[in-house]
């Protein structure tokens, strides 16, 4: 970012994973606002490698205008625990050359526990953007890495009153909760003027309203090949004839590629950018996936969402928004899209602060928190 000289504070923004993207990129923003104004906080960059395709990363970065990374951590695929360990140990040699006086991880993937774990080890204070939010289910790794890093967070800033009851529940004293919203969400409002078709709209005949979009990327539903294979024609039977807009996650790709027969009524491209994406999204019938952060977007977008899982992080997009859960079950599904075509699906609202500012309430918490020097937790305990 070339912003890392200078005496300030130096923040890490740790991202390493596709859905992280969206959420540091108004923090980057709203910081070097407030660096323009003067704050001496200093950022440094860190790409962990995670996510390494140009598809699941530097489309996004090119796309919302993130500047490139100061390091690159470059980890690349592995188990949880070969990425995990190869984070830490590059990140924590990365501290032992140049150590920081936050480390801020975004979201649940690997990367963001890994890096607290590393952070916190060598007493960096760890902010947690995203924090508190609670599945149930330890058959997701995302939610093994939100109870470990929440464990280790000194602060957090969080997306919804639940999150904040889940941290009180926990224990965690309310000097170190900060309800500030939702990052994803302020990346979602910043760009919506400029979503835009995918070159294969016209191509391919796509109408408003007269298509779904299908995102499947979770161990439990695309894993097993013959699970696979009955949810993809359960979809088939469900969606009255119209297409199926399916980009492509890589694990995915790859149970799909061994199925002996392609589904049909499926039109598969590849990961999508983010302005594409999001185009499809909002002008779509209804939205089919198993991803978390997608139905905070259609919730705001006020797009019909049906999710694929028994359990969500976050219950808001069902108590406000427009998602249903209707478990693993391909059975659920017809009965799902049935009342969407007959028009009983509801409208939905927008949970508190999803607003399109939470970087900035994000950034100036910061500059206040190091400022001060306030004590992060570990060190009262
Ligand atoms: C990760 C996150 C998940 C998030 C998802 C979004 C964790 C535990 N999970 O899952 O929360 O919803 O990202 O995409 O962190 N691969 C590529 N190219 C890439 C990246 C990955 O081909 O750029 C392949 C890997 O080799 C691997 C598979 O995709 O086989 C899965 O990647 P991985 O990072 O392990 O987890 P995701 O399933 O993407």
């Amino acid at each position: 970012m070339h912003t890392t000289s200078g005496t300030g504070p130096l923040i890490d923004v740790i991202a390493g994973a596709r859905p992280n993207f969206m959420k540091i990129a108004p923090i980057l923003r709203a910081l070097k606002t407030r660096q323009a104004a003067g704050s001496p906080l200093r950022v440094r960059l860190v790409h962990t490698g995670q996510h390494y395709d140009e598809r699941m990363s530097g489309d996004f970065f090119r796309q919302l205008g993130i500047p490139d990374p100061d390091v690159n951590l470059e980890v690349g695929s592995g188990t949880q625990a070969e990425q995990t360990a190869a984070i830490m140990v590059r990140y924590e040699q990365l501290l032992l050359n140049a150590r920081s006086a936050l480390c801020l991880v975004v979201g649940d993937v690997t990367s963001t526990m890994a890096c607290a774990i590393a952070a916190q080890k060598l007493r960096v204070p760890v902010a947690h953007v995203e924090g508190g939010i609670r599945s149930g289910d330890w058959g997701m790794p995302e939610e093994i890495n939100r109870l470990v890093t929440d464990a280790i967070t000194d602060w957090f800033f969080t997306t919804s009153e639940v999150a904040n009851a889940n941290l009180r529940k926990a224990g965690v004293a309310d000097e170190r909760i900060f309800f500030v919203g939702n990052t994803m969400i302020d990346t979602l409002l910043a760009n919506r003027a400029q979503f835009r078709a995918p070159a294969f709209w016209s191509e391919r005949g796509l109408r408003e309203g007269q298509y779904f979009v299908m995102t499947l990327h979770r161990p439990a539903n695309v894993d097993d090949s013959q699970g696979f294979a009955n949810l993809l024609r359960a979809v088939g039977q469900a969606v009255r004839g119209l297409p199926v807009v399916f980009p492509v996650h890589p694990r995915t790709a790859k149970t799909l590629s061994a199925l002996p027969d392609k589904p049909a009524g499926l039109l598969l491209v590849d990961p999508q950018p983010y302005l594409e994406f999001n185009y499809l999204v909002q002008h779509a019938r209804g939205v089919i996936t198993d991803s978390g952060g997608v139905t905070e977007e259609t919730t705001v977008l006020g797009v019909p969402c049906v999710t694929l899982r028994d359990t969500t992080e976050r219950p808001e997009t069902v108590t406000i928004g427009t998602n249903e859960l209707i478990g693993t079950d391909p059975a659920a599904l017809k009965p799902a899209l049935d009342r969407l075509f007959a028009g009983q699906w509801k409208k939905g609202g927008v949970p508190d602060k999803w607003d399109g500012r939470t970087g900035e309430r994000i950034a100036e918490l910061l500059e206040r928190l190091l400022g001060e020097g306030r004590a992060p937790a570990g060190s009262r305990r």
